[in-house]
């Protein structure tokens, strides 16, 4: 790493930003959020997000979707996953270190795209950049790749993908698919955002599906070195 990194605590979750010094002398200054300028740095989101804020999102997802899969007494090699807002491949390469096969890849920004390739070669089957509502060819890949799985690490709600945008992905997976995904607390509450509101009726619409897992989790520490918790949630559809 031929950069040094200093965090600066923000109000929130997305006020809090970085001052990069690279070795040339030059320094840039952007907020954590600003994902395309983070994933740009080779190894930047990994030193800040997974070593010194503890990120545990990719983690616990993949560990509870592959449990979730055992007990009803499928292999993870069975699991053929959409990783929603992949960003550079870390929560792909939780899942790949667990035994599941194909992975395919979204993110709305190229630069998540251009880290994975680079970071990450052969990780994804595919990688498709754009808001998920803007990629038509989702409902094919699903069919082409066989993906019975969709996972969101970190990627939903704060001005991410919204829940209209999730369902409308997760009704073109076929009977008997799995997602995992993590919110914010506050967020998974009923009233507490669009996501919250999904989640409350989820079971309850023809479309929906059954919640498995539904697990408060401390996803990272704040800047401030204070504990972030989220929520994983694991449902599975009907197998029709
Ligand atoms: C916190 S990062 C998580 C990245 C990765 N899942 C991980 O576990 O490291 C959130 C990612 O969601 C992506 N994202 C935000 N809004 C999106 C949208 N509407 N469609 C697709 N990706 C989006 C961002 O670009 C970013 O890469």
């Amino acid at each position: 790493m031929d950069y040094e990194v200093e965090l600066q605590p923000g109000r929130d979750q997305t006020e809090e930003s970085l001052v990069v010094r690279h070795a040339d002398g030059t320094a840039e200054s952007f907020r954590l959020h600003e994902y395309g300028r983070v994933y740009a740095i080779p190894g930047l989101y990994e030193e800040v997000v997974q070593r010194r804020l503890l990120s545990a999102s990719a983690t616990v997802l993949a560990e509870r979707l592959i449990a979730c899969a055992a007990a009803a007494g499928i292999d993870p090699s069975e699991l053929a996953v959409f990783d929603l807002g992949a960003g550079n491949g870390v929560s792909g390469a939780e899942l790949r270190a667990r035994g599941v096969g194909t992975i395919v890849a979204s993110d709305g920004i190229p630069e998540a795209r251009d880290a994975a390739l680079r970071d990450r070669p052969g990780l994804y089957a595919e990688y498709l950049v754009g808001d998920t509502d803007d990629l038509p060819q989702v409902g094919d890949l699903i069919r082409k790749h066989a993906l019975n799985a969709l996972v969101a690490a970190g990627a939903l709600g704060l001005g991410h993908i919204s829940a209209a945008s999730f369902h409308r992905l997760w009704t073109a997976f076929p009977p008997g698919a799995w997602f995992s995904v993590s919110l914010h607390e506050d967020l998974a509450e009923p009233g507490g955002s669009d996501f919250g509101d999904y989640l409350a009726g989820f079971e309850e619409r023809e479309d929906g599906g059954r919640i498995l897992v539904r697990e408060p989790f401390r996803h990272r520490l704040t800047m401030a070195g204070e504990p972030i918790t989220y929520v994983a949630i694991v449902a599975r559809k009907a197998r029709g």
